[in-house]
């Protein structure tokens, strides 16, 4: 396999397997080859030195212990020389024996897993060539060993654990663990911190994305994260600008043309009537009615204070003027129900919703309810519906789609994106999705 398809299976494993977030793929980072260096370390540690250490305290153990025996056969066993001996023993080479009579007891069955033992057995038996019985059972504090001399004589060493096996290793793993895992925790929170920017940025660009307000976004953290959060303020502004200049643009152009409008309006009234002043006059109506669309649609919700309505009123004004008087548009809005909005605004979202729903269906249904402080207002049709791929679509500015362009010529494609706009405006938002009617169900989410 070539190197690059090596590279790549490694690649796309890693990502295979990798955890999601960027918090702890950076903790893997960061904490495997810790860890993998302890353990080597430890290992290695345990393995070479302490075994070493071990090894030498167990011989010069054998070693002391066949010296005393030694001498004390040499000696011919007298007073004067066992005192010698004891001397010795306990003083300067701190042995811990006592000397008596008596037979060896029984051999201890081999204790499981006690590499002290092992070596201590292994050493004496070595370095003494004589019987012995062993007990490491009280290991670290002690080992207790007997030794058969001569004619009933048994030295019984009761030497310290420290004297025969190093003891310090589980200190040495406690304080090694301690340390880790103090390392470890300060590495999760510097992580925590260094990741944060980002993922400040990350919500702020969605937020962005989806037309919100990005809220107190300030660039900070790691050099390149703050740069790339700069460049997206920067971005953000950039496009403000130009939304705002062509919106600004597009409300002159209404406004003026408006004024003409209205003068054409009263040239039509002298005209008087007649058939063709009649289309001429509807004519002029329809364009009245799509400058003040895109006048809307400019000035945005300007500024309106919100308060405190009855949810049933504003929503039969909607179904009114929408020219139906609520024939075909069944509502089901709970009595009394007080929600806190913008009121043209939101009289404006649904006069919008309401009006596509019975321009593009016959029949209508509008229901809404309130749990956990969020308005759930719901409007159903039985008409054609959107696609869910070109659901996205329909909310852009000046988008209609082609269903709509044949049915008839009067939109201007703005309904959906100022409703949206008048939505986020209250905190909330617009889904669309298949009506259990049979056409398009548009929900309205805002907290109250
Ligand atoms: N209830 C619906 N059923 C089917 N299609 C719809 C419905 N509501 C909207 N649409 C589609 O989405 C498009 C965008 O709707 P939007 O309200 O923004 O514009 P419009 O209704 O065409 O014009 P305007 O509302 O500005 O007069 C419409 O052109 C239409 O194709
Ligand atoms: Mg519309």
């Amino acid at each position: 396999m070539p190197r690059n398809r090596l590279y790549d299976c490694f690649n796309a494993f890693l990502e295979r397997h990798m955890p999601e977030g960027l918090f702890p793929r950076a903790l893997i980072i960061l904490v495997a080859p810790v860890v993998l260096l302890q353990t080597i370390m430890t290992g290695l540690i345990f393995d070479r030195h302490f075994e070493n250490v071990s090894k030498l305290l167990a011989r010069s153990f054998a070693r002391d212990v066949s010296l005393l025996v030694q001498l004390y056969e040499e000696s011919g066993g007298g007073p004067a020389a066992t005192q010698r001996i004891l001397e010795l023993a306990n003083g300067t080479l701190g042995l811990g024996l006592t000397i008596g009579r008596g037979e060896l007891p029984e051999p201890l069955p081999d204790p499981l897993f006690s590499r002290a033992d092992t070596r201590l057995t292994r050493e004496l038996t070595v370095h003494m060539g004589r019987e012995f019985w062993i007990d490491t059972g009280k290991l670290p504090e002690f080992v207790d060993v007997r030794v058969k001399v001569a004619d009933g004589v048994v030295f019984h060493f009761l030497t310290r654990g420290e004297r025969t096996f190093a003891t310090s290793t589980g200190f040495l793993l406690l304080l090694m663990l301690l340390s880790s895992a103090f390392l470890l925790a300060i590495a999760i929170v510097f992580l925590r911190n260094q990741i944060r920017p980002i993922t400040d940025l990350a919500s702020a660009a969605q937020r962005f994305g989806t037309g919100r307000d990005v809220g107190v976004f300030k660039p900070r953290g790691a050099r390149e994260v703050k740069a790339a959060g700069e460049a997206f303020l920067d971005m953000r502004d950039r496009i403000a600008r130009q939304v705002e200049q062509r919106t600004t643009m597009l409300a002159g152009v209404s406004h003026d043309l408006r004024t003409i409008l209205t003068r054409f309006r009263l040239e039509l009234a002298v005209l008087g009537d007649g058939p063709k002043v009649q289309l001429l006059k509807e004519d002029v109506d329809e364009m009245q009615r799509m400058l003040e669309a895109y006048l809307a649609f400019a000035k945005g919700d300007g500024g309106e204070a919100a308060q405190e309505a009855d949810l049933g009123t504003l929503v039969g004004n909607a179904v009114r003027a929408t020219g139906r008087g609520g024939g075909n548009v069944a509502v089901a809005v709970p009595e009394g129900l007080a929600v806190r909005v913008i009121p043209n605004a939101f009289g404006r979202l649904l006069v919008n919703l309401i009006g596509n729903a019975v321009r593009y269906a016959n029949t209508v249904s509008v229901t809404a309810s309130v749990a956990d402080h969020m308005l759930t207002l719901t409007v159903d049709d039985d008409g054609p519906g959107i696609p869910a791929a070109k659901r996205a679509d329909a909310f852009r500015p000046f988008v209609r789609l082609d269903n709509a362009r044949n049915l008839d010529e009067t939109g201007t494609g703005l309904g959906l994106a100022i409703a949206l706009d008048i939505a986020r405006a209250h905190g909330g938002d617009i889904r669309l999705e298949d009506s259990p009617k049979g056409g398009l169900r548009a929900v309205v989410q805002i907290p109250v």
